[in-house]
């Protein structure tokens, strides 16, 4: 740690571990019930787990946005946070809108729209969030008078992400205006705005983990925005198809959504080159594997498995299946779940006690038992539902008698989410079971390394 406000960032990692666990509690419940009979259907219903199980990963993930901002802008502009009292408002209200929202599911209460279900009151206190988290960034980015093209995307990708939150505040009365408008906040969040995120995150690490040159990165990470804005606006139409909007969709959506594994494409190969060209730079290896991870899981989850069902002559067959459910875990997960934990990995060494540079055995189990239990959870959600499309909608039997059918996929699906609960809880114990600790480092990300390494060049600040 180069700069003391950067232990901001330990409290925010510390709450998103926190939520990490819970959501899986909830995913874990909502998956039992598909076995039946429910003895919790009064209480807590199926509706009421998967809303917190969704809404809950949201809000992690984006608490580890935010702390992985807070760690990385003092260190690329070189300066402190402009405010961390600011910061730790900013946490304090963003917890309580997250746990408030869970505590108004449990009651019913909500806006309905999927993923966007949040009760007004908490829209707001995110909006709120949102404004001091911008502001704060701003200021010290501004403060420091450095701006590198790493914090342009990231600032970017996150300013966007708060103004595409925008249309999730209106009400809508009409349902095909309603679902129109909620992908302008989904669709282009987790496959326009989050990818910069994403991509600043990944070009942050690789120069740090690899010694790959600065500018080179930062060049490619502009092809990689252009790419994400080539594909992924239009692409927004792939949720078109059976909305009740007009049928050119349906061309506008095939043509668009198709090209964009193109960037993710683009993007695994960035990782891939930036570690056989310049090799390790850094001792820490742990980080390496959910850097890299997190490149070629989202290659699969997001490129290949968006790519399964985005052609309207599948997703006519496919649509709200758990073929959608299949993608959305594995998607979800390669792109943002291990870009937080990547972050996360690459400063724990840092801000806690006690810590080996290269990552402790528990934290290599906790990456292995993750990776194979989520690729389990998707090949059982892929024969769930690929039995569920051809029972239900090709042989045409009823819903709960096809659910009857599949349900020996939900056992293999409760297996390898085992596998999966534990990966995730070893990571949790391992961040919380070292006291934190907020030493200044002597050395800095330029100084020549301790180990024999390659360093980054300085990079040019922008203005
Ligand atoms: C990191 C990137 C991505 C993430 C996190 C992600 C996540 C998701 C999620 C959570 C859903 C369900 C949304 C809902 O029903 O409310 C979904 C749906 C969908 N995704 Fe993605 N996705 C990503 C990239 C892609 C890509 C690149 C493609 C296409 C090439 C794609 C194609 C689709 C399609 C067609 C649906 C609609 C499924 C249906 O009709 O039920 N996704 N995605
Ligand atoms: C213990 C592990 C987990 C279990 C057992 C689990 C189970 C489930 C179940 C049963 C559903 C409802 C599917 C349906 O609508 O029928 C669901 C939805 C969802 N889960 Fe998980 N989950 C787990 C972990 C995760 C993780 C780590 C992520 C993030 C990467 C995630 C992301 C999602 C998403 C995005 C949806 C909504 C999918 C859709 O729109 O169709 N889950 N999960
Ligand atoms: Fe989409």
């Amino acid at each position: 740690m180069r700069y003391r406000s950067q232990s901001v960032a330990y409290w925010y990692f510390a709450v998103a571990m926190l939520l990490f666990g819970l959501q899986l509690a909830f995913g874990m419940l909502s998956a039992i019930k598909y076995l039946g009979p429910d003895p919790l259907i009064n209480v807590l219903p199926f509706d009421k787990t998967k809303v917190i199980h969704t809404n809950l990963l949201i809000v992690w993930v984006l608490t580890g946005f935010m702390g992985a901002t807070y760690w990385l802008v003092p260190e690329e502009s070189r300066g402190e946070l402009h405010s961390t009292r600011l910061a730790y408002v900013q946490l304090g209200l963003w917890v309580a809108m997250g746990l408030g929202a869970v505590v108004s599911y449990l009651f019913g209460w909500g806006t309905g729209n999927k993923l966007l279900e949040q009760p007004l009151p908490c829209k707001l206190a995110i909006v709120a969030c949102m404004l001091i988290f911008l502001y704060n960034v701003g200021m010290t980015i501004r403060k420091a008078g450095r701006f590198t093209t790493t914090e342009a995307v990231l600032l970017l990708g996150i300013g966007s992400a708060a103004v595409l939150y925008l249309p999730a505040l209106i009400h809508y009365h009409n349902y095909t205006v309603a679902i129109f408008y909620r992908w302008w906040t989904i669709h282009l969040w987790v496959e326009g705005v989050w990818e910069m995120i994403q991509g600043s995150f990944l070009a942050y690490l690789l120069i740090r983990l690899s010694g790959a040159d600065r500018e080179v990165m930062e060049k490619w990470l502009y092809v990689i925005v252009g790419l994400v804005f080539i594909a992924g606006i239009l692409g927004t139409a792939h949720h078109y198809y059976w909305v009740g909007v007009p049928s050119y969709w349906l061309g506008i959506g095939s043509v668009f959504s198709a090209l964009e594994p193109v960037a993710l494409l683009a993007m695994a190969i960035y990782a891939y080159n930036a570690m056989r060209r310049s090799g390790l730079a850094h001792p820490n290896v742990l980080a390496l594997h959910w850097t890299l991870g997190s490149a070629i899981f989202t290659l699969f989850g997001a490129g290949l498995l968006g790519l399964a069902h985005t052609m309207p002559s599948v997703n006519k067959w496919t649509h709200g299946t758990l073929i959608t459910a299949m993608h959305g875990h594995a998607a979800f997960y390669g792109a943002y779940v291990m870009i937080v934990l990547a972050m996360i990995s690459y400063t724990l060494p840092e801000i806690s006690r006690e810590r080996s540079e290269r990552g402790s055995s528990i934290g290599y189990w906790a990456f292995w038992l993750q990776v194979t239990g989520m690729f389990g959870m998707t090949l059982s959600f892929a024969a769930a539902g690929i039995g569920q499309v051809y029972l239900e909608r090709i042989l045409g039997l009823g819903y709960l008698d096809t659910q009857l059918k599949i349900q020996v996929h939900f056992l293999m699906l409760i297996a390898t989410a085992t596998m999966f609960v534990v990966g995730a809880g070893l990571f949790i114990w391992d961040f919380f079971r070292r006291a934190p600790n907020f030493q200044l480092s002597e050395t800095s990300e330029t100084d020549a390394p301790a180990i024999g390494l390659r360093t980054a060049p300085e990079p040019a600040p922008l203005r």
